[in-house]
């Protein structure tokens, strides 16, 4: 099958992992019989340091013709650090109406997790992050900002419908997995906002009695995803909740640059974008020892949602085959460049 994909480096690390992501992909496409057809576009922090704009207008418009797009991070000390998300990030994912971000957590053979005594089988879980509203929609204002009675608000939106479609994804999802969700969640203290939210999940978890459906605070989640990871199978949270456990999810791993995701538009009415779960991470960039794993994975993720299975599978496969051959990068304490981990997942497709 062929397919036209968007690729956007970004900033920072995103120079270096997107092309051994890309490297990885074109090896796989080789193998698998696959077409696939990459465009560059220079968006970012970078392009606004040139251009006073993340992306040129329009490129929305640009975008929605590709199948996917494979997109690095954002974001540079340079630049004003609220535009990145306002600007590029969260303006993709709702304009193309991704509004479940899939964001898995296991455990790559030969890479130790922080946790002690947690092996394979405890840490394997998806963690389905509500991505369109909710706590980061931006409607707020910053008040007299200089003034003593100065007051800044951010107002959480949660809508029925919004919060309806990704429950119904997360469910099917659990069905696919061991029939277990955790709704992640904090209405003890959001009395409004949460509360809505868990009662619309409730409604949506009666289609699914197959599913085993429990509700858990986010401080109670944070603890067990370090004491107990193996009581999780698929977690359904909230735009903010799910970006903060994401990274916990990457740390229990072993590293950040390990985690891979899916921006999806599961209706394929628009494309879906698939990125790491880590940002731009300046402080390691152009040193060639950023780990790519995490944006290997996530082509695999792309693959996966383009139908392609089996691709996307060796992939995965590769990637397990490479950390259990002990070649790993700085973050894991290795001293394996990005180019070579590339390199060696390429040789064990
Ligand atoms: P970060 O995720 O970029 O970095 C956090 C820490 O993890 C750093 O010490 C970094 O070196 C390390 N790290 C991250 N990815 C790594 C990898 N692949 N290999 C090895 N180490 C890795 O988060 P930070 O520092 O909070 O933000 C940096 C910039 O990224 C900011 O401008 C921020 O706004 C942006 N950002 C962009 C995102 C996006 O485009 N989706 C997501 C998160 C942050
Ligand atoms: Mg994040």
């Amino acid at each position: 099958m062929g397919y036209k994909i968007a690729v956007v480096n970004g900033d920072g690390i995103g120079e270096e992992i997107v092309p051994a992501g890309v490297r990885v992909l074109e090896a796989t496409a080789k193998k698998h019989g696959l077409d696939l057809e990459f465009h560059e576009h220079e968006w970012g922090a970078g392009h606004y340091l040139k251009h006073g704009s993340f992306m040129p207008e329009g490129s929305i418009e640009v975008i929605q013709s590709y199948d996917a797009i494979f997109f690095g991070a954002v974001g540079l000390p340079e630049v004003d650090d609220r535009l990145p998300f306002k600007d590029f990030t969260n303006k993709v994912r709702t304009s193309l109406k991704q509004y479940v971000n899939y964001r898995p957590v296991k455990l790559f053979r030969g890479v130790e997790s922080p946790l002690r005594n947690k092996t394979e089988k405890d840490i394997d879980f998806v963690i389905i992050r509500e991505n369109n509203e909710g706590e980061f929609v931006q409607s707020g204002r910053i008040l007299y900002p200089d003034e003593p009675h100065g007051m800044a608000t951010d107002t959480s939106i949660f809508t029925r419908k919004g919060t309806e479609k990704v429950a119904h994804y997360a469910f099917k999802l659990a069905m696919k997995r061991h029939k277990k969700l955790t709704n992640v969640t904090k209405s003890n203290t959001l009395i409004h906002t949460l509360h809505f939210w868990d009662t619309v999940i409730a409604e949506v978890a009666e289609n699914y009695p197959e599913v085993e459906y429990q509700k858990m605070y986010v401080d109670n989640a944070s603890a067990s995803f370090v004491l107990r990871p193996e009581c999780f199978d698929v977690i359904l949270t909230t735009n903010m909740i799910g970006d903060i456990l994401s990274d916990l999810g990457g740390a229990i791993m072993g590293s950040l640059g390990l985690g891979g995701s899916g921006n999806i538009n599961p209706e394929k009415v628009y494309p879906s974008m698939f990125e790491p779960i880590h940002g731009s991470a300046p402080d390691i960039k152009g040193l060639n020892i950023a780990n790519p794993i995490g944006q290997i994975w996530s082509a695999s993720i792309m693959l996966e949602h383009l139908g392609e299975k089996k691709a996307a599978e060796n992939m995965v496969e590769a990637i397990h085959r490479t950390t259990s051959n002990g070649r790993l990068t700085k973050d894991l304490g290795g001293d394996a460049t990005t180019t070579e981990i590339a390199t060696r997942i390429i040789d064990q497709l």
